[in-house]
């Protein structure tokens, strides 16, 4: 662990998509007191094979803990204006989905007053994301194919986050999928410093007591 990824605390993202869907906001209240951010996973079932919610939804969250919304959808430009104002603190646009259009894209979300990260699939190399790093607050780092919760870690994620965290030592560096009580530790030793979760937390007996081994404690 270098000396500055000690400085950066660890912050836990619970990811929704895992949660009872019939009870949002008290799915939400289970965690809030434990975790930094909620994820809201919107999926158009075109970018990923699967359909989740959009902004009536996120509009509709009662939580003091900042929002991030992680667009898996095509043509996200189109949409960030109406996910900041539905209450989205950041905003992750895949640079798959963006393609020429990421420049422009990041800035704007950044315009509306909120934090703007790229996400990277799997397949994706991470220097990909270099030229777009002074327009960025945050990069995912996808450590399972996006459209799913439940899945297997993918082992790739780790040597992307360390690049980013030498590239850029004050980003944020979120991992998605896949994060449990044996990845977790991987990622924070690689220099993430946002961990997404979703089934390892909602699937817990005891969620407060995830969220801390996730953090490490
Ligand atoms: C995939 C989703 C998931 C989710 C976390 O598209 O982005 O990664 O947030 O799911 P778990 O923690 O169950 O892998």
């Amino acid at each position: 662990m270098t000396e500055l990824q000690a400085k950066l605390p660890v912050q836990i993202m619970p990811s929704i998509l895992s949660a009872d869907f019939g009870a949002l906001n008290a799915e939400i209240a289970s965690v809030e007191s434990y975790a930094d951010w909620i994820s809201v996973d919107v999926m158009d079932g075109r970018f990923v094979p699967n359909i989740t919610v959009g902004m009536p939804v996120v509009r509709c969250l009662k939580t003091r803990l900042p929002i991030e919304c992680h667009l898996m959808i095509e043509e996200p430009w189109r949409y960030v204006e109406e996910f900041v104002k539905a209450g989205a603190a950041m905003i992750s646009v895949h640079l798959e989905a963006c393609g020429e259009r990421t420049a422009e894209t990041l800035q704007k979300i950044r315009a509306l007053g909120a934090k703007a990260s790229l996400a990277i699939k799997p397949a994706t190399s991470v220097e990909e994301v270099e030229a777009f790093l002074p327009l960025m607050d945050g990069v995912v780092v996808m450590s399972v194919e996006p459209g799913f919760g439940g899945q297997k870690f993918m082992p790739i994620a780790l040597d992307k986050i360390k690049w980013l965290r030498a590239k850029k030592p004050d980003l944020d560096i979120v991992v998605d999928g896949g994060i449990t009580s044996e990845t977790a530790p991987l990622c924070r030793e690689a220099g993430a410093n946002i961990l997404v979760a979703g089934s390892s937390v909602f699937g817990a007996k005891n969620r407060q007591e995830a969220i801390a081994v996730l953090r490490g404690l």
